[in-house]
C-alpha cells in the first residue's frame, strides 16, 4: 500500500483574520501548514495553537516588503517541509483615501504587500510545484479590485493588479498542471476591516451590525466563509478552474 502523501500548504498574513481562518482549516485538512506573517511572535504563536490542537504547522516568519524573504520562502519551506503543494497569497494591507491624500510611502508599501510580494512568491513557487506535477495557488484580492469602490485609490489598483496576475498566470500555467485563482471578497469581519471604523471613532461591532443590513445575504462574511472559498479552489474538486476571480460577497454589489 502507498504511503499518503502529507500535502504542504504556505499561507501568508497566516495570523490576521483571514489567514487564520485558512491556517486552522487546512490543519483540519490534515495538511503542513506553513506559517508566514510579520510578528515572529505571532506566527510562533499560531504554530504552537495548531500543533497543541493535533495539526501539523511550522513558522516562517518574515516582512513581505523585504525581497529576499518573498524570493526565498518557497524553497525554505520545500527544503524544511519537502515540497510545496498550495500557496495562499493572502498577505495585505489597505490604505484608505483619495489621490490627493495617498503619500508616496503608501503607494509603494500598498504596491510592495498586495502585488510585489505575490508576484515574487508565485515565480519562486512554480518551478518547485512543477517538480512534483502541479500545485494550486489562490490569491486574495478584492471585489474592490473588479468593481473598484469609493476613496481607496490605493487598494483598488493593487487588487486590480493582483486579479489581472491571476489571470495571465491561470493561462499561462494550467499546461503544467498549476491552476491559479483568486477570491475576491467583499467586507468581511477581520481587523483589516474592524480598524476602518476605529480610525473613524465608531464602534466596530455596532458599525458591522449596520452594514449586515446592506448584504442581501444578512451578514458581511466571518473569515471562515472566505477561507471555505479557498479551500475549495486549492482542492482536486476544482481541477478544471484556472484563472478565475471568485466574487464571494452576499450578494452585495460594489457601490
Ligand atoms: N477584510 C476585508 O473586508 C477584506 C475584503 C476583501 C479582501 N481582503 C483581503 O484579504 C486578505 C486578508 O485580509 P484580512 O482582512 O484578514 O486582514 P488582516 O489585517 O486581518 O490580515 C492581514 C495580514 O497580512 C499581514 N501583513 C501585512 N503586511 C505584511 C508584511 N509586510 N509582511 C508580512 N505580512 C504582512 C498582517 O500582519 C496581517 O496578519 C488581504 O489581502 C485583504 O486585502 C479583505
Amino acid at each position: 500500500m502507498s504511503q499518503q502523501i502529507k500535502k504542504v500548504v504556505l499561507v501568508t498574513g497566516a495570523c490576521g483574520g483571514i489567514g487564520k481562518a485558512l491556517a486552522h482549516k487546512y490543519a483540519a485538512h490534515g495538511m503542513t501548514v506553513a506559517i508566514a506573517d510579520l510578528s515572529e511572535s505571532k506566527v510562533n504563536h499560531l504554530a504552537i495553537q495548531i500543533n497543541d490542537g493535533g495539526g501539523t504547522a511550522v513558522a516562517f516568519s518574515g516582512d513581505l516588503t523585504d525581497q529576499d524573504y518573498c524570493d526565498s520562502l518557497p524553497l525554505k519551506v520545500e527544503q524544511q517541509l519537502g515540497r510545496i503543494d498550495v500557496l495562499v497569497n493572502n498577505a495585505g494591507l489597505m490604505r484608505r483615501g483619495a489621490i490627493t491624500e495617498a503619500s508616496d510611502e503608501d503607494f509603494a508599501l500598498s504596491m510592495a504587500v498586495n502585488v510585489e510580494a505575490p508576484f515574487r512568491l508565485i515565480r519562486a513557487t512554480i518551478p518547485l510545484m512543477e517538480k512534483i506535477d502541479g500545485g494550486a495557488i489562490v490569491n486574495i484580492a478584492s471585489c474592490w479590485g473588479v468593481h473598484p469602490g469609493p476613496n481607496h485609490l490605493i487598494y483598488c489598483t493593487t487588487k486590480a493588479a493582483l486579479a489581472a496576475m491571476t489571470k495571465c498566470l491561470g493561462r499561462d500555467h494550467a499546461h503544467q498542471n498549476i491552476r491559479i485563482n483568486a477570491v475576491c471578497p467583499n467586507e468581511v469581519n477581520t481587523p483589516m476591516l474592524r480598524t476602518g471604523f476605529e480610525i473613524r471613532g465608531l464602534d466596530a461591532d455596532d458599525a458591522i451590525k449596520t452594514l449586515n443590513d446592506s448584504v442581501p445575504i444578512g451578514h458581511i462574511a466571518e473569515p471562515e466563509e472566505i477561507a471555505d472559498v479557498v479551500a475549495f479552489l486549492t482542492s482536486d474538486e476544482a481541477h478544471y478552474i484556472c484563472g478565475s476571480l471568485v466574487e464571494v460577497n452576499g450578494g452585495k454589489a460594489v457601490y
